[in-house]
Parts: C-alpha cells; sequence; structure tokens
C-alpha cells in the first residue's frame, strides 16, 4: 500500500471551513510538508492545479501555485519522494507538456508522474478564453486520449505526426526524451474518465467512500484486462487522526460544522455546469443536496466541507484498522491523503499510524518513490 500528500498548493488545502484559519499556498509550506513527506516514508506528492478559486470568507483556492514549476522546485530538494503535476489539457499544449516532463524526469532523476485533468469547470477556462464550448463536457475523455497519444509519441520517439479534430502536428520535435516511463494519473469519477485510465493503462484517484471505492476500483482492473492494460486504483481521503477518538471526532465535527457556505455554494455552482453527471459531480451534489442542508452530509462518505471528499476520522489506532481494511483489497495499490494540520499530521502518520499498519509491514521505501512498482512490501513481491 502506498500513501501520497495531496499538496496543499491552493490556498486553504482541502477544506472549505471557517474552523482552519485561512492560508496561502506558499512555497515554503509545500516544501516542508513534501521533505516531512519524504523523511516519513511516504512515496509521493500530488500537486493540483485550478485557475479560479471560489471565494467565500475563506478565499477558497483563490490561490493556487503553479504545479510544473513547484513539482520542478520540489524535485532539487528531495531525493527519494514521488512527484505528480497537474496538466490541464485545455491550457497547455502537450508539446510543451512532453518537454515540461522531460525536463522534470531529468531534475528528478525519473521520479515524475503526470496527473491528466481535462477540465471540467468551465468558469475557469472561459475567463481566459480556452472553453472549447458546452460539447466539450461529453468530449473531454476523446480529447484527453488524442492528448496522451501525442504526450506518448514524444516520449519514446521525440517526434510526432498527428492529425485530428483537436490537434494538427506536422513531424513536431520534441527532445531530450525522458530517460524514465512517465506514469499516468487521472483522477476523472464518471465512467468516461475511469475508461479513459482502462485505456490508456494508468492509476485511477478515486474520491469515493470505501463502500463503493472496491466496485469502482474492481471495474477498473477488469475493463483493463479487457484492454490489456496495467491499471491501479488509489483512493483520496481527509485524515482526521487524533490521540482518541473522541477528540478526532470533535475536530472533524467542528470542521464540518464551520463551512464555509458561499464557497461550498460555488463550488457546486460550477460542477452543476457539467452535463456529464455521474462521477465528481454527482459525489458534490449528494454531498451537497440532503434537505438538511449543505453542510448535512456524512463526513465518512462526503461532506462539502471536507471539498465532497470522504474522510478517515480517529484515534491513531482506529484511522489504522481503517486504512488496514482498505488494503485487504488488492486493487487498491495506494492513499492519497491531506490533513487539517500539514506538517504534524504528517509526522503523526508517519511515527504514529504508519508503526500499527499490518500492510506495511516489511514496507522498504522505494529508492526511486512514486507509483512504479506493486505497491506491496518488497520482501514478498
Ligand atoms: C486526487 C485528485 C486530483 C485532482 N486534481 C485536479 C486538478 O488539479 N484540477 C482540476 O481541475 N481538477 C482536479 N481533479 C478533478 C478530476 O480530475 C476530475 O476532472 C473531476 O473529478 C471530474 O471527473 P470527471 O471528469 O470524470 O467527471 C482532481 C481530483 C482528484 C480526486
Amino acid at each position: 500500500m502506498k500513501f501520497g500528500v495531496f499538496l496543499p498548493n491552493g490556498s486553504n488545502g482541502y477544506l472549505i471551513s471557517k474552523a482552519i484559519p485561512p492560508y496561502p499556498p506558499t512555497w515554503e509550506l509545500n516544501k516542508t510538508v513534501t521533505i516531512e513527506a519524504e523523511r516519513q516514508g511516504l512515496d509521493f506528492v500530488l500537486s493540483m492545479m485550478k485557475f479560479r478559486g471560489f471565494g467565500g470568507d475563506t478565499g477558497y483556492w483563490d490561490a493556487c501555485l503553479e504545479s510544473f514549476s513547484l513539482m520542478s522546485a520540489l524535485a532539487s530538494v528531495t531525493t527519494r519522494i514521488g512527484l505528480i503535476p497537474t496538466v490541464t489539457i485545455l491550457a497547455l499544449h502537450p508539446a510543451y507538456v512532453a518537454r515540461m516532463m522531460a525536463t522534470l524526469d531529468d531534475i528528478s532523476g525519473g521520479r515524475a508522474a503526470l496527473n491528466i485533468v481535462t477540465g471540467w469547470n468551465k468558469p475557469e477556462y472561459e475567463q481566459m478564453g480556452l472553453w472549447r464550448g458546452e460539447a466539450y463536457y461529453t468530449q473531454r475523455y476523446e480529447y484527453a486520449l488524442d492528448y496522451v497519444h501525442i504526450l506518448r509519441a514524444l516520449w519514446t520517439e521525440g517526434r510526432v505526426t498527428h492529425h485530428s479534430r483537436f490537434f494538427d502536428l506536422e513531424d513536431c520535435r520534441c527532445l531530450p526524451m525522458p530517460a524514465h516511463e512517465i506514469p499516468l494519473v487521472s483522477a476523472g469519477q464518471s465512467s468516461a474518465g475511469r475508461q479513459f485510465v482502462a485505456h490508456i493503462g494508468g492509476y485511477s484517484f478515486a474520491m469515493t467512500a470505501p463502500e463503493r471505492l472496491h466496485a469502482l476500483a474492481a471495474d477498473l482492473r477488469q475493463q483493463a484486462s479487457a484492454r490489456r492494460t496495467q491499471v491501479g486504483t488509489y483512493a483520496l481521503f481527509h485524515l482526521v487522526a487524533e490521540e482518541t477518538d473522541e477528540i478526532a471526532w470533535h475536530r472533524a465535527r467542528a470542521i464540518a460544522a464551520a463551512g464555509d457556505i458561499e464557497a461550498i455554494q460555488n463550488v457546486v455552482r460550477s460542477a452543476s455546469m457539467d452535463s456529464v453527471k455521474d462521477g465528481t459531480t454527482e459525489q458534490l451534489r449528494d454531498a451537497a443536496t440532503t434537505d438538511a442542508g449543505l453542510l448535512a452530509g456524512d463526513i465518512e462518505t462526503a461532506h462539502m466541507a471536507f471539498m465532497g471528499c470522504p474522510a478517515l476520522v480517529g484515534s491513531y489506532e482506529t484511522v489504522a484498522r481503517k486504512i488496514d481494511a482498505l488494503a485487504t483489497d488488492p486493487n487498491i495499490e495506494g492513499l492519497l491523503f491531506s490533513w487539517p494540520e500539514w506538517v504534524s499530521g504528517i509526522r503523526h502518520f508517519g511515527e504514529r499510524i504508519i508503526p500499527l499498519l499490518a500492510c506495511r509491514q516489511g514496507w522498504e521505501p522505494a529508492t526511486m518513490g512514486g507509483l512504479r512498482g506493486s505497491g506491496r512490501p518488497s520482501h514478498s513481491g
């Protein structure tokens, strides 16, 4: 079981709550978090990209450090941990991204993977004149397939000719080629998003509660085996771990009760523009439209103060048990976490939770971190 950090490179991390004093996404914070994660033996860090935040009293995600430049700087202050920047494919040409990834591969000595984001929040791209029209909602994973085709051709051949309804490249050159294979990640939650991962072979990052997660991971594996590709599912959770269950639940409930309603409404409004309804939009809608109101979701399933993402709540022992329960599923290769307090949260995770985990017994952090390899202890293959 591999573990990663969903870096706080957007303001206020992943909690839309006034219980956390607003904080900016600085280099200093992201560097400290990443160095602590590497020290605690975690496997990778992933930074996101958001071009337009959601405001409210907390200014949720109003500021966001650029993902590639951040990862490049992190590569030079770390030695082992895997680094996953996010490409928003509407904003950057694939030949440009192929070159940035070859550069990051070189700087990091092969520790880089790439998170592909299609763009599902129209206001982000419309403000830059980059939105491709309403049809893009349903075409976005076809566009992404074309995009990945170009990236991989440039990474393996150093040149590509590709004419399609989306791209027009004639003998396009891109050197150097990366010295290592670049694993691809997608966090698409819709059926089209998961089909995309099965098609290209890569890692699917799921944002759903454990009950649904197992079915999604099995379905992805099945789709991949039909296509003869290799895939792995990773699941995203908030981690609220304290000395006792009582303290942890007190903390989680305080975060939930102080949700920033205006920012949450803006998140939901933006997501509901999406004409594809079976992915994150559905998860957010379910979290946000209970009769009791925007803050009534279940904290361990989907609560809007937690960005609609499930949380693992409890004492260090309880959380360790919950992680071990997830790890019994062979289709789940790893977990991606965010914390209310980043540096102490990661330190406690490494010092108090990891030693209790059956799924990490015998685990030796890879000398070259990241997503490659089985995610199982080295001695058991
Ligand atoms: C771990 C993770 C990272 C994500 N990173 C970004 C990001 O950086 N930018 C973004 O716009 N969306 C991001 N998303 C959203 C997804 O990429 C995806 O577009 C969204 O969940 C909608 O899924 P769908 O496109 O399959 O409908 C992320 C989601 C998860 C779970």
